[in-house]
């Protein structure tokens, strides 16, 4: 059921669990210092008990209680994204519950750019919050999706779309070099650009063998429909109804067509909704026009997610 960021601030102070919207996805919060409360969000999300849980703040002093360390460069990534999309690795504090971190020494934590969720946070102090979606769906980018994937019965705070789209970027200044454990709209040339140093772009099979980021392993959510390139030219003709096409660049016209216009921000915000949509239809394909990493900032987290769902 949907209800107010207020009834949300009462619930998780009783240590229920209650989705909440972010700027990138919704997340399923629950309080980071209530043991059980953390440990029905692995039960309600089917989550296996080595993926860590990102903890969500308000405030700089919500990030002390949290981390022992805060370095120079972790300040200058801080001053530039936070509140934003990015998500920070710091040695964790003893406070911090092994339930978090799957027991490494790391805790990931950042601060939401959403109205609601930073009010919420402000008044139940840090809280651990995945992707809303039920194992098997992408991450709920609108309160329907929520509410679909649990027929209603989590409790959630409508935050309207959420303006992002695709989770956080993930970033490790803890490894040398600086690794990007999951790519996101804050993107390796900014990053790059504020550090004034190179980073790295963490492979699947990097982040597999050094467990870096353990979620990493686990196989994503694909479409029940195939997803496959398919740029204008082809397919022109070649159907009209059987798929779904999305398409930034070209200008194919059909009725099954979803066209962002080069705005790859708009593309970002409606990928998760549009593979949803595909298998609420029922179509047996999603065709997406071809792009490369330099056509954007958002480009690779882009083509990161939809080679997962390709199952690459
Ligand atoms: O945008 C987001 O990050 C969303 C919203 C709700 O904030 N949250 C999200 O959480 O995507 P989740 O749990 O679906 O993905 C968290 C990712 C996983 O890949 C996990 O393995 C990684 O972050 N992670 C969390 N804690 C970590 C840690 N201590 N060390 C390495 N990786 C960690
Ligand atoms: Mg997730």
């Amino acid at each position: 059921m949907v209800i107010s960021s207020q009834e949300a601030v009462n619930q998780l102070k009783k240590g229920k669990a209650v989705a909440i919207p972010t700027e990138t996805v919704y997340g399923l919060a629950a309080s980071a210092f209530n043991l059980s409360a953390i440990e029905s969000i692995f039960e309600i999300k089917g989550r296996p008990s080595d993926n860590p849980l990102i903890v969500h703040i308000n405030s700089i002093e919500q990030l002390n209680l949290l981390v022992k360390d805060v370095s120079d460069e972790a300040r200058t990534l801080i001053q530039a994204f936070w509140p934003g999309p990015l998500t920070l690795l710091f040695p964790k504090k003893d406070e911090v519950l092994d339930k978090i971190t799957a027991g490494l020494p790391n805790v990931a934590v950042r601060m939401p750019e959403h109205p609601i969720a930073l009010e919420i946070i402000q008044e139940t102090g840090p809280l651990v919050a995945p992707s809303a979606n039920r194992s098997g769906s992408p991450s709920p980018t609108r309160v329907e999706h929520v509410l679909s994937d649990y027929n209603g019965f989590i409790p959630v705070v409508d935050g309207g779309k959420c303006q992002v789209g695709i989770e956080s970027t993930v970033l490790s200044l803890l490894h040398e070099p600086i690794t990007i454990l999951r790519p996101g709209k804050i993107s390796k040339e900014h990053i790059e650009f504020v550090l004034h140093k190179p980073v790295e772009v963490a492979t699947m099979k990097e982040s597999h063998e050094k467990v870096m980021s353990p979620g990493m392993k686990y196989t994503h959510y694909s479409p029940k429909a195939k997803v496959r390139w398919m740029n204008t030219l082809e397919l022109e003709g070649e159907f009209d109804k059987k798929s779904l096409y999305l398409h930034v660049f070209g200008s194919f016209n059909s009725e099954h067509h979803k066209g962002f216009n080069r705005d790859f921000n708009h593309f970002s915000r409606e990928l998760f909704d549009q593979f949803r949509k595909a298998d609420e239809q029922g179509f047996p394909e999603i065709a997406i026009e071809p792009f490369r990493n330099e056509d954007h900032e958002m480009a690779s987290a882009l083509l990161n997610r939809i080679q997962k769902a390709m199952g690459v």
